[in-house]
């Protein structure tokens, strides 16, 4: 599926589920405070509830990632699953286990009108690999799950760019729908793919390089953006390509990612004036920011920012766009004084009164924070997941949707 053909998939509306045991693929991974590790923002795990608000009959298990293995914000989903029942009117249990017997044990409890929310899905190693449809089809994990299953929901939009066991695995095996979540943002967002308004400008920041930079190259190559303004990581990889020296500041893990860099390279060649790279940035000196422009940073600063002109230059530009799509912020918005950029590019973005888009679990959650999402024509969950579809691509967890619509038709 992409945002040029038709959804051919189920919905909650093509499917019995009163009594029946529904296994809901959310994304309720969510912004974390870097030193507390409590929750910034709920916004995710409030849009759960359009789908679990037409499963109030069901036995409903709910299953969701958060973080990557490794990463600072890879936690256990306890502290989601509390703030989940603020929102719906089932009772919520938490179990600490996503396959093993206490997990299966709890799931065969469950009544009617009762949600259990299992643990951080990726604590589950199969979770984590990246293979066939089929291959995970076969994973432990889905072999343990889905014969406890009745109904597979996947209301995980903000994922379905994943090839993982519990987006493209379980579907092969349950009778697999798509949640209101999931259709709510196909339907959105095809809007402003196939409408773009001129000037079209995309901003892409964040810390995904490795997922931004093909999707920047696609999006460009159909010609669906005049400009990318860019920030965060994505901006380090071109600046450093762009033969900018920014010294000690520059993100180490580049080193690692010849591929990269040839990417950045090809993208700057082929669409140099499209590409608009910050020409100063923030860094973080003795805990406090200071701006320079771009190749002066010393030993020992870290960037945590587009500069302040840059914030400047990148606000008019989306001002005068008739369609902005923004994904990753363009700083380290969570620490204070490193949230000029992301701020300026939303408040920009609220004002250009045309078609905004923000994406980007950390951007769209930002969005809410500063009281501007209902300015903004659309703030979708997603973030990788949004750029993928409106660059074209088709996404394997809605594929697995509309697979599972044709094999239960013949
Ligand atoms: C996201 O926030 O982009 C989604 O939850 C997917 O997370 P991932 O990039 O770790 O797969
Ligand atoms: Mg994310």
């Amino acid at each position: 599926m992409s945002g040029d053909t038709e959804f051919r998939f189920l919905t909650l509306d093509d499917v019995v589920t009163k009594g029946k045991t529904v296994f809901v693929r959310v994304d309720i991974n969510s912004p974390l405070d870097p030193t507390t590790k409590q929750i910034i923002d709920d916004t995710r795990i409030k849009m759960t509830k359009y789908t679990l608000d037409s499963l109030r009959e069901a036995r409903v298990v709910v299953g969701s990632h958060q973080g990557r293995p490794g990463d600072e914000d890879f936690t256990s989903l306890e502290a989601h699953a509390k703030l989940l029942q603020g929102h719906v009117t089932q009772r919520v249990r938490f179990v600490e286990d996503t396959i093993g017997p206490e997990a299966r044990q709890q799931i065969k409890n469950l009544k009617a009108g009762e949600i259990l929310v299992l643990d951080n899905l990726r604590l589950c190693s199969e979770e984590n690999i990246s293979a066939t449809p089929e291959k995970l089809a076969s994973t432990i994990m889905v072999q343990r799950l889905a014969p406890l299953l009745d109904v597979y929901v996947n209301d995980a939009f903000a994922t379905a760019h994943r090839v993982q066991a519990s987006i493209v695995g379980l579907p092969q095996v349950v009778q697999a729908v798509a949640g209101r979540l999931m259709a709510k943002e196909l339907v959105a967002l095809t809007q402003a793919y196939h409408n773009p308004q001129r000037p079209s400008v995309y901003v892409i920041g964040g810390a995904k390089a490795e997922d931004k930079l093909p999707i920047i190259e696609n999006i460009l190559s159909a010609g669906k953006a005049d400009k990318v303004l860019v920030g965060g990581v994505v901006a380090d990889v071109f600046l450093r390509v762009s033969g900018t020296d920014f010294g000690e500041t520059e993100n180490l893990k580049l080193e690692k990612s010849p591929a990269l860099l040839e990417k950045a390279r090809s993208i700057l060649k082929n669409y140099k004036d499209k590409v608009v790279l910050p020409k100063d940035l923030a860094l973080s000196r003795d805990g406090k920011r200071v701006d320079v422009p771009v190749g002066q940073g010393t030993k020992g600063d870290a960037v945590r920012d587009i500069g302040k002109e840059t914030s400047s230059q990148y606000a008019e530009i989306i001002k005068a766009s008739k369609t902005v799509v923004s994904s990753g912020p363009l700083g380290v918005f969570e620490e204070k004084g490193f949230e000029l950029g992301s701020k300026t590019a939303l408040e920009a973005m609220a004002s250009q009164g045309a078609c905004s888009v923000v994406g980007g679990g950390h951007m769209g959650s930002y969005a809410n924070v500063l009281g501007l999402d209902k300015r903004l024509s659309h703030v979708s969950t997603a973030g990788g997941a949004m750029l993928a579809f409106l660059a074209g691509e088709e996404l394997p967890g809605v594929r697995a949707l509309v697979e599972a619509a044709r094999r239960q038709k013949s």
